[in-house]
């Protein structure tokens, strides 16, 4: 068990990635708070791991909403005393140029995965440093080390996601948190599924997506949370500000 009795706060813990980074850190023995808008799926997510016998809560939050932050990391300290992880990792991904974006897209994107990242940080930091302990995990994308054509705001934000977490990283180490950045390729996931739903050809678009990278597949929530646990854990205690591609390949080259 890698995070035996640990307290994790996953945002957008209720589908894809942060589902099942929720259900292994569960599995490895952390209480984990589900932080997510959709409370039906929360309450699934938290279901399944009290099947497992693991502990769970489910915190209705929007991470853009700095109210709805503070009542989050207040209603898990009383509860559990402290925050030992916090994997900000809710994200919202609309496809378009600078030209084909809204200012009210705009302010949606950045308000969650760059805001949103920073909200949570922001809250959770205070009771970290006070224990001299903490790991902050961020979900960037392949996006925060390259431009994708036609994701111009979702760029923008992911590449604010890994400076983020390199400012964190370098103005709290000194309290002994850390802070990295995943940075996935394709994974098979509804904001995924949404995505290639939009293409003309759905499953021509998935067979080019996948072999666009080297290993020559999409990757799975999986793959991802066994990143997130590998930063949560004491294996990485020598591991901070850095980005972690997982990626199948494709921040080496294209295929
Ligand atoms: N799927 C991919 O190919 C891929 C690739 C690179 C990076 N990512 C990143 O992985 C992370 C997880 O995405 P996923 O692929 O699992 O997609 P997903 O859509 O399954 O999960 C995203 C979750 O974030 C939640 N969310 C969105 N806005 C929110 C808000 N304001 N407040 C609270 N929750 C909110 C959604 O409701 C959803 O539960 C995101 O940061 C995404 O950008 C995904």
């Amino acid at each position: 068990m890698k995070l035996k009795d640990r307290v994790s706060i996953i945002t957008g813990g209720n589908s894809g990635i942060g589902k099942a980074t929720a259900l292994l850190f569960a599995r490895e023995g952390s209480k984990v708070v589900i932080a997510g808008r959709n409370a039906s799926r929360g309450r699934e997510v938290m279901g399944a791991i009290k099947n497992g016998r693991g502990e769970a809560m489910f915190v209705k939050t929007d991470v853009s909403k700095s109210p709805e932050v503070r009542n989050l990391v207040e209603t898990v300290i009383k509860r559990f005393g402290r925050i030992d992880i916090l994997f900000n990792n809710a994200a919202l991904s609309p496809v378009g140029t600078v030209l084909d974006t809204s200012e009210k897209e705009w302010s949606d994107v950045i308000g969650t995965n760059l805001t949103g990242t920073f909200l949570c940080t922001r809250y959770v930091l205070p009771h970290m440093i006070e224990r001299k302990k903490g790991v902050i995990i961020n979900t960037g994308s392949i996006n925060s080390l390259m431009a994708m054509k036609k994701e111009a705001a979702y760029d923008a934000s992911k590449g604010g996601v890994l400076m983020l977490t390199r400012a964190v990283a370098l103005d709290f180490a000194e309290f002994n948190i850390r802070a990295n950045c995943i940075c996935p390729g394709a994974i098979e996931t509804p904001m995924l599924r949404d995505i290639l739903n939009q293409a003309p050809d759905p499953e021509a678009a998935e067979a080019d997506l996948a072999r666009k990278h080297p290993l020559g597949r999409i990757g799975s929530p999986e793959d991802v949370a066994n990143m997130a646990l590998f930063l949560a854990s004491d294996e990485s205690s020598f591991v901070t500000g850095t980005a972690m591609p997982v990626d199948g390949g494709i921040l080496g080259g294209w295929t």
